[in-house]
């Protein structure tokens, strides 16, 4: 997705060779036009699918997540990484193990809102080493429903989710998919040219 490629050369800022901060889009300040336009995207690589739900994470995931729900026309549902006060029993939860941040979240999603009869569209705005992805998979299995599979926002390719994911013949869409952070240089998937 061009706007999206663009956006991420003109503000997204290389913190490592392999962590790239995009907050003042999608992680911190949202732009909600190019929300919008990767909700429709999302709804139409998707289209043919069945989604009755699209299942993130949050906190990043719910605004990308909100917008392509909205073109698809059923609800969002974001699974939760601490228990709320009101949704303590009742849940299906999941472990997430994040190499980024070293840390293990407990996920979960209340039982009244994932059935049998969900065909479910899991949405999340990075992909690394697939563990948030893994967790959410998780869920949808434990409520019984199927996964009609993944949306990314960013992949990042020479990281092991994407592959690990796809190996088990999970459709992964991803949006900007960027093989190299290597010298502060962000380089693309199928583009010809990196970018500084
Ligand atoms: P994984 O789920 O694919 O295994 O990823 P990992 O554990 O490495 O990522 C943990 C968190 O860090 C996730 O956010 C993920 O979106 C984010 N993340 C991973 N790589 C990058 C990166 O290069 N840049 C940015 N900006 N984020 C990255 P989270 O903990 O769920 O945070 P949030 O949704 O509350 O913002």
């Amino acid at each position: 997705m061009e706007r999206l490629q663009e956006k991420i050369i003109n503000e997204g800022r290389v913190l490592s060779p392999s962590v790239i901060k995009v907050d003042s889009f999608l992680n911190h300040q949202i732009d909600p036009i190019l929300m919008k336009e990767i909700g429709e995207e999302f709804a139409r690589l998707f289209a043919d699918d069945g989604i009755t739900k699209v299942l993130t994470l949050e906190s990043s995931g719910i605004a990308p997540a909100q917008m392509t729900a909205l073109s698809l026309g059923v609800p969002v549902i974001f699974a939760r990484k601490r228990k709320s006060l009101t949704l303590r029993d009742h849940l299906y939860t999941s472990k997430v193990h994040s190499f980024t941040k070293q840390e293990i979240n407990e996920i979960s999603v209340s039982k009244d809102y994932l059935s049998s009869e969900d065909r479910v569209l899991i949405l999340d705005d990075f992909l690394a080493n697939g563990q948030a992805a893994k967790g959410l998979i998780d869920l949808v299995e434990q409520a019984g429903a199927s996964v009609a599979g993944l949306a990314i926002v960013i992949e990042k390719g020479f990281q092991e989710g994407g592959q690990l994911l796809r190996r088990q013949g999970i459709r992964v869409e991803s949006l900007a998919t960027i093989t190299s952070l290597v010298n502060d240089t962000i380089t693309f998937k199928k583009e010809e040219a990196p970018f500084v």
